[in-house]
């Protein structure tokens, strides 16, 4: 609450009818905390929870009826697909699984929210994609050393996961802090993506991504849903090296790779 409080504070200082959305909200908990603290006391505000699952959405209706907390609205759908309110001052997704969060953050762009807090949860995608793309940059030296391996797959992955993450939310005009949620005793799934819309779009940052998607060879659903396409010129050819001397071992773990999980 106190690292949202600044941004739901901003929101509703600027626009009275303030609505925030919680996407992939499982019980709710933090939507009914924020409507406690934010909501409850204000005269006008929604609070929307988004939920994949409709046991969830129910109990969690069923509890808001009883506290009487009738600005907080309830669906059951997709994130990627929910209907959203024309405005959105200020969206969450605290631990959305795998591009749950990717889709949750294309809602914000698409939407102009004034705000976005995001908690990534685990992700596979890119982690894939590298595996996928390995010959693609093999001449890039050293940098695929970062990524031989499965586990360094999963962890490089989702590293690069979460920069393309902040860096989009810049290129699309949003300022960008990425900090620590809580004690990591609390939570292995620990880093709070804030974006606060400032402008239009952000070239530099624009350009820095499209050469970051050409360098890597990944392209997650968050760029990809948004059109954003590698950089053409930073594209780099396979490795034309000549065949090592000596057999190279081949890799031993696919047992822990990432790609099914
Ligand atoms: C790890 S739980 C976190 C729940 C809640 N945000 C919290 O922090 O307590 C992730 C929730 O997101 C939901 N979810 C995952 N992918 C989703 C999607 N694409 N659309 C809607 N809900 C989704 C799951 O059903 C689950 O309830």
């Amino acid at each position: 609450m106190g690292l949202l409080r600044p941004a739901v504070e901003d929101v509703q200082a600027r626009h009275p009818d303030t609505v925030l959305v919680d996407a992939g909200s499982g019980n709710a908990y933090l939507g009914f905390v924020l409507y406690e603290l934010f909501l409850k006391g204000a005269a006008s505000g929604t609070l929307l929870s988004i939920e994949g699952r409709p046991d969830l959405t129910e109990r969690a209706q069923g509890r808001a009826q009883r506290l009487g907390f009738t600005r907080m609205q309830f669906q059951t759908a997709h994130i990627d697909t929910a209907r959203y309110p024309e405005r959105i001052h200020l969206l969450m997704a605290l631990h959305a699984c795998d591009t749950a969060t990717d889709d949750a953050l294309v809602a914000a762009i698409r939407h102009g929210a004034d705000h976005v807090a995001v908690v990534p949860c685990c992700q596979a995608e890119v982690a894939a994609q590298l595996k996928e793309k390995r010959p693609v940059v093999a001449s890039s030296g050293s940098m695929s050393l970062l990524y031989a391996h499965a586990w360094h797959r999963r962890e490089f992955g989702s590293h690069l996961t979460n920069v393309i993450r902040a860096l989009t939310l810049e290129a699309f005009g949003y300022q960008v802090t990425v900090t620590e949620l809580t004690g990591w005793e609390h939570s292995l799934k620990n880093e709070l993506i804030l974006g606060r819309r400032v402008h239009r779009e952000n070239r530099r940052a624009r350009v820095q991504l499209e050469r970051l998607l050409a360098e890597t060879g990944v392209n997650p659903k968050l760029t990809r849903e948004l059109g954003v396409k590698p950089a053409a010129a930073a594209i780099v050819e396979p490795d034309s090296s000549p065949e090592p001397e000596f057999p190279v071992a081949s890799e031993p773990v696919e047992a822990s790779d990432v790609s099914g999980a």
